[in-house]
């Protein structure tokens, strides 16, 4: 029996909701035809964005949308992206499958997709390729409401009052595909672009968004910190869930994989946990207060892409083996609340580790989206000090079985995700809370075998159901969660 241990006396951070956040890039067929369809679609739409998927991304809460990238966002021009459609410029999407990209999707579109969902903006813009100036402008064009020439130039395009942006990224991926720079010119290219990206207004705040490391990369957080703190609200951090053995061709399949590789996913993915922690602490020498986020804007599993689609375009499938990735990834976070304040998986839709998929006007929640709704829950909520026991997996044995977090709301429920790691193994669990009287217990889970998933003729293969396998005890309660599970309680 493994001991779970909730302590509603320690209250150690707020779960910021954008922790719950999404990254959607002019990749593939994220944008295009997954978000945004065009006002002559077929597919049912408002001003061009997909009802349904819309529908979907309110029902989790997404909170925040990254986009335009990615690697497309440093070679983003936006004034392509603005004005009569007829007259925008086609480019060619070099990163991403070499396809034409008609700047049909734009600043306007973006907002108003976001206004839909009812989730904040974050745009990252164009360091590797784009001037200062480019940068300037179009922080001045979303946001300022004088009189200037940016401003007029958005009302001529049809919006009158400035948007509301709260988080601006100076350029994506600066290590690599945004322009391959070394730690210490990027931290010097920061403190000049950002210079520029000015608050109009005293209550419109940008949270100014620095390019961060890649993955175990410490030394790029300890030169940006060193030498651009004082300049940056947030250091972004990316890192990619996936097989990465040399020896093999391919980087394995999201639907067809054996006990080792699912077990080299899990692990792989556990992995979060020290790199947030190493980046944390080198944030901690030079911001004690805490002051500065870390955001973990690009997170997700990267598998194969499917059969017979575009390379370039990172389409694969989503099977219960990314729920518990998810589930896990997601239950890092809350517990690094104190640092990490906002995190988007890649992408929202058909590239990646999508919560949705779409073909043609059909659309599928995967089983990742499931997670995001169960965990739902701890969005604003007060992460509370927990603890549980458990076995030790993976070849190696050290990948936890358990790994779970907790919070409180502001009604004073309790809500606990535990997600359960081992592809096979039940887990009998007695979970003590200090000081609480329990009242009642609901519980949902999301189980099932780690292939399983949702596909366009079994939409619903993978789904929460009610969870009602445990028993009240004189302090919490016991339960027995199956293998290959997330479950999400809520303690009242
Ligand atoms: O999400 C796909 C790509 O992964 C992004 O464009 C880039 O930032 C990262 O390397």
């Amino acid at each position: 029996m493994e001991k779970y241990l909730i302590n509603p006396n320690q209250r150690i951070s707020v779960i910021h909701k954008n922790i719950y956040g999404n990254f959607s890039e002019h990749l593939g067929r994220c944008i295009y035809e997954g978000l945004y369809v065009g006002n002559d679609s077929p597919i049912p739409n408002v001003n061009g964005m997909r009802t349904d998927v819309v529908n979907a991304l309110r029902e989790i809460g997404l909170p925040v949308l990254r986009w335009p990238g990615g690697c497309f966002a440093d070679e983003y021009h936006w004034k392509d992206g603005i004005g009569p459609k007829a007259a925008r410029k086609k480019m060619i999407n070099t990163h991403w499958g070499g396809v034409v990209e008609d700047n049909s999707f734009g600043t306007h579109e973006f907002f108003e997709l976001c206004r839909q969902i009812g989730c904040n903006p974050y745009i990252t813009g164009n360091v590797g390729s784009g001037s200062v100036q480019e940068m300037s402008e179009w922080v001045e064009y979303m946001t300022f409401d004088g009189v200037s020439p940016m401003a007029e130039l958005r009302r001529e395009n049809g919006a009158e009052q400035a948007w509301k942006l709260p988080y601006f990224g100076v350029g994506n991926e600066n290590w690599g595909c945004g322009g391959h720079m070394t730690a210490e010119f990027y931290a010097d290219q920061y403190r000049r672009y950002a210079t520029y990206v000015r608050n109009y207004s005293a209550d419109r705040r940008i949270c100014k968004i620095a390019c961060g490391p890649n993955a175990a990369d410490y030394h790029w957080t300890e030169v940006l910190m060193k030498q651009a703190a004082p300049y940056m609200d947030a250091l972004s951090l990316h890192y990619y869930t996936c097989i990465r053995d040399p020896r093999r061709k391919k980087i394995g399949h999201a639907l067809e994989f054996d006990t080792n590789e699912y077990y080299e996913i899990v692990e792989a993915a556990w992995k979060m946990e020290e790199l947030v922690t190493r980046h944390s602490e080198i944030m901690n020498r030079y911001d004690p207060e805490k002051r500065i986020s870390l955001v973990v804007d690009e997170w997700g599993t990267w598998h194969d892409v499917e059969e017979g689609t575009n390379p370039g375009f990172l389409y694969q499938q989503n099977a219960m083996r990314d729920a518990i990735v998810a589930g896990l990834t997601l239950n890092i976070f809350n517990k690094h609340s104190d640092r990490v304040r906002m995190a988007n998986i890649a992408q929202t839709i058909n590239v990646l580790q999508a919560v949705a998929l779409t073909d043609g006007e059909e659309m599928l929640l995967t089983p990742t989206y499931h997670v995001f709704r169960l965990y739902r829950e701890h969005q604003n909520n007060t992460l509370l000090g927990s603890y549980i026991t458990t076995p030790m997996l993976g070849e190696a044995g050290n990948v936890p079985q358990l790994i779970e977090s907790a919070s409180i709301n502001d009604d004073g429920t309790i809500v606990a995700t535990i997600v359960n790691t081992s592809m096979t193994e039940s887990a009998e669990i007695a979970c003590q809370i200090a000081d609480f009287s329990v009242g009642s217990v609901s519980a949902e889970i999301l189980t099932g075998d780690a292939h399983d998933h949702n596909s366009f003729e079994n939409k619903n293969a993978v789904t929460p159901a009610d969870f009602t396998d445990f028993t009240l005890t004189a302090d919490g309660f016991s339960t027995v969660i199956p293998g290959c599970s997330v479950v999400r309680f809520l303690i009242k």
